[in-house]
């Protein structure tokens, strides 16, 4: 992190060795077909870009033998428990700035053109073979008339091909230009990066939408009132009283640390509009769940974001009060996703306020009882600078 994040592209050969990938193309090819998914398909031929927007049936996608298309598949680690375990070794990184998984399937010489993205980027290459060029573009003017964002003068530094398990990291804004040689799969690590301004315009919404329940609101019970306003010869004026009563009541809003966490917490928890969550059909009891958790360990739905700060929580938009007994339970399911049979076997004995929010979750689909004990290969840690 020191020395590469948001700082310099990073070449990793065998980031993950002997890296197989775990999603079949076929697999992916269903999940493009699903309209709670986000899927693109990117297709290239005489210098003519084409973009199209998912679901996409079998029907929809160009025959296999034809070159240089490519389908993209976004937040599979929502779908794929293998994906979203692969995205946990990601987990260095705060949850609050990880983003997805995306899948990117492409034919012979398929790609999406030279551009520069303004997140941050792992580009893990899944399957088969894919020739990375990549530079710190200067001139960032996009050709124009074409559906996606094409750099029109992309120099490149440097290439390399990449086989599976090689990964290459880049910081915002660096151009990349990625082809496949042959069929080829990459999956994109990809991290959130609000808008400054969006950032600002949603915590406003934040204090707008609170404003009864903010300490300041008790300055804003009253109504406007003008008991010193004289008789006018300009009626349509605008009452300059009026503006210095707005002036002073805003000089009464008040907001600090705690206001700004409480928004973030929500805000960044907060699941996607095309996100659903799948309650369990027929939901066992409170005391069933206590059980089979404590045979049987829990886990957080891919879906769930769970965050905090000190005491407080945020699970997916909702801020929650906690007991303080179940707080470092909570800390370690947060931190952790999961919590192991023994720690769930805790549970029956003493807290039952414990029970009740973690039944909550379950019967909402937020949670499910088990553990995946098969977390994949493991991200090869780096020291120095690989390849
Ligand atoms: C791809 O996987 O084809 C594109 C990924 C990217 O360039 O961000
Ligand atoms: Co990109």
């Amino acid at each position: 992190m020191k020395r590469y994040w948001h700082k310099r592209p990073l070449l990793i050969r065998q980031a993950i060795p002997g890296f197989a990938a775990p999603l079949s193309r076929d697999a992916l090819f269903e999940l493009a077909a699903r309209d709670d998914v986000e899927s693109r398909l990117v297709s290239h031929a005489r210098n003519r870009w084409q973009l199209n927007h998912g679901p996409f049936d079998a029907g929809d996608l160009p025959p296999l033998t034809r070159k240089q298309w490519t389908l993209l598949v976004q937040g599979v680690n929502l779908h794929a428990p293998a994906i979203d375990a692969l995205m946990q070794q990601f987990r260095f990184i705060p949850d609050a700035r990880l983003d997805d998984v995306m899948i990117s399937y492409a034919t012979d010489g398929g790609g999406v053109g030279p551009h520069l993205d303004s997140y941050d980027v792992f580009l893990l290459q899944a399957h088969g073979k894919r020739r990375w060029r990549i530079g710190p573009q200067r001139d960032t003017t996009w050709r124009e008339n074409v559906p996606l964002r094409i750099l029109e003068h992309f120099e490149a530094q440097e290439e390399w091909v990449l086989e599976p398990g090689d990964m290459l990291y880049l910081p915002p804004g660096y151009a990349h230009d990625g082809i496949a040689q042959g069929e080829c799969m990459t999956y994109s690590i990809g991290f959130r990066a609000p808008l400054e301004q969006e950032m600002l315009q949603n915590f406003l919404y934040y204090l707008a939408e609170n404003v009864a329940e903010l300490p300041f609101a008790r300055h804003f019970a009253g109504r406007y009132a003008d008991p010193e306003q004289p008789a006018v010869k300009h009626p349509a004026a605008l009452p300059e009283a009026m503006i210095d009563t707005l002036i002073s009541q805003l000089k009464r809003v008040r907001w600090g640390p705690k206001e700004v966490e409480d928004f973030l917490g929500r805000w960044l928890s907060e699941p996607k509009s095309h996100v659903f969550f799948d309650p369990p059909q027929k939901p066992l009891s409170t005391v069933r769940f206590a059980r089979e958790a404590s045979a049987r360990g829990l886990t957080l739905s891919a879906k769930t974001q769970l965050l905090y700060r000190r005491n407080r929580y945020y699970v997916n938009g909702e801020p929650l009060e906690v007991p303080v007994n179940a707080r470092p339970t909570l800390r370690r399911l947060a931190d952790r996703r999961a919590l192991k049979a023994g720690e769930c076997a805790k549970f029956e004995q003493n807290d039952q306020e414990i029970v009740e929010i973690l039944y909550d979750w379950y019967a909402s689909g937020w949670l499910e009882l088990g553990r995946d004990s098969k977390p994949g290969r493991k991200l090869r840690a780096v020291r120095k600078k690989a390849g």
